[in-house]
Order: structure tokens, then sequence, then C-alpha cells
């Protein structure tokens, strides 16, 4: 009997301070949220299994700091990424239009083979603020951002709420596995 195979993929998360990068990691692990806003410092990655298939995936996420003080990571923590996820805040517009340092960034520093092919994904943080009516960025804005950008993939979560947190990294485990 063939055995599954296992991969072990890196995932890096970048995206504005104070989006809910750590918070979307927690929740998607740990299924944990807390309120309390603690700065990344440097960055950590954690560890998560999940099946693909016939394929046992052990995805290690880094957990990036926003804060521009705490980045100091160089390229040699870039390299060797499966995936990057770039993360925003719905209700406000600034960390949406720092996406494109965030990709422009990662690209430079990583330096993958083929930037166009990369496997990028959006998220689209704390839709449950106010009910969504504090949101200044809509979804057909997010989405033309991922056109312009070769399609990627976007998705729409809470991490306060649990909302889309599994979908989303279950589509970064599938990019990561499928590029390789
Ligand atoms: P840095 O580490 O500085 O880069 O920030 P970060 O992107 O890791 O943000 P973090 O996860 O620490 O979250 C910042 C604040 O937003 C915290 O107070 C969280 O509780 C809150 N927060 C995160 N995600 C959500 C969400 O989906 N909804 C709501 N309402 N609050 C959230
Ligand atoms: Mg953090």
């Amino acid at each position: 009997m063939e055995m599954p195979r296992r991969a072990l993929l890196k995932v890096i998360v970048l995206g504005d301070s104070g989006v809910g990068k750590t918070s979307l990691m927690n929740q998607y692990v740990y299924k944990k949220f807390s309120q309390q806003y603690k700065a990344t410092i440097g960055a950590d990655f954690v560890t998560k299994e999940v099946q693909i298939d016939d394929k046992l995936v052990t995805l290690q996420i880094w957990d990036t700091a926003g804060q521009e003080r705490f980045q100091s990571l160089g390229s040699a923590f870039y390299r060797g990424a499966d995936c990057c996820v770039l993360v925003y805040d719905v209700n406000i517009q600034k960390s949406f239009e720092i996406l494109n340092n965030w990709h422009k960034e990662f690209v430079k520093q990583a330096d993958p083979v083929d930037p166009e092919a990369f496997p990028f994904i959006l998220f689209g943080n704390k839709i449950d603020v106010d009910g969504g009516s504090s949101r200044v960025v809509s979804e057909k804005t997010a989405r033309e951002w991922c056109a312009s950008r070769g399609d990627i993939p976007y998705f729409e979560t809470s991490a306060k709420e649990g909302y889309n947190v599994h979908e989303a990294f279950l589509c970064v485990a599938k990019m990561a596995l499928a590029g390789e």
C-alpha cells in the first residue's frame, strides 16, 4: 500500500499592522480570538496539518510584524515560500492601498522564479465590524485588484467570528501544494 505523501509548505502572512494577521492564524490553528491587540515583533510560525486528497500536508504559517519598526526579516526569510497571504482590513482604506507595497516587497525579497505565477491570496478581514456598516473597501474593489494581479483568489473573513477562516486557509494549502 502506498503511504500518503507528506509535504511541508511554507506560507508567509503579510499586511499592515492591526489588520488581524495574528488573529486569523490563532482562529485557524487554535480556534481562539482575543480582542486585545499585541503587536507581533519580528516573525514567528505555527504549524497545522491539513489533509488534501491523499496527502497530509503540514502548513508552516509565518506570522510577520506589520509595524515597520519591527520589520527586519531579510530575504533569507522569504525565500522558499510556497504561498503568500496578503491581509487588509475592509474598514481601513490605507490597509488596502498598501497591498501594492506588500506585494512588491514580497516579490523583491522572495525572488520567485516566476513572480506572475507565484501563488498569492488576499484576505479582506474584519467584515464583522459594526455589522459591515463601517466598511470602506467594497468586495468589488478588492476583486478588481485581485484580477489585475493575475486572478489572485479572494476571501472575506472575520477572525473574530471565525467566518471563512478555514475555507481561506484550505485554499492557501491547495495553492501552496499545487505550486510546490
Ligand atoms: P501586527 O502584529 O501589528 O502586524 O498586527 P496583526 O495584523 O497581527 O493584528 P492582530 O491580529 O493583532 O489584530 C489587531 C486587533 O484587531 C486586535 O485587537 C484584534 O482583536 C482585532 N481583530 C483582528 N481580527 C478581527 C476581526 O476579524 N474582527 C474584529 N472585530 N476585530 C479583529
Ligand atoms: Mg500580529
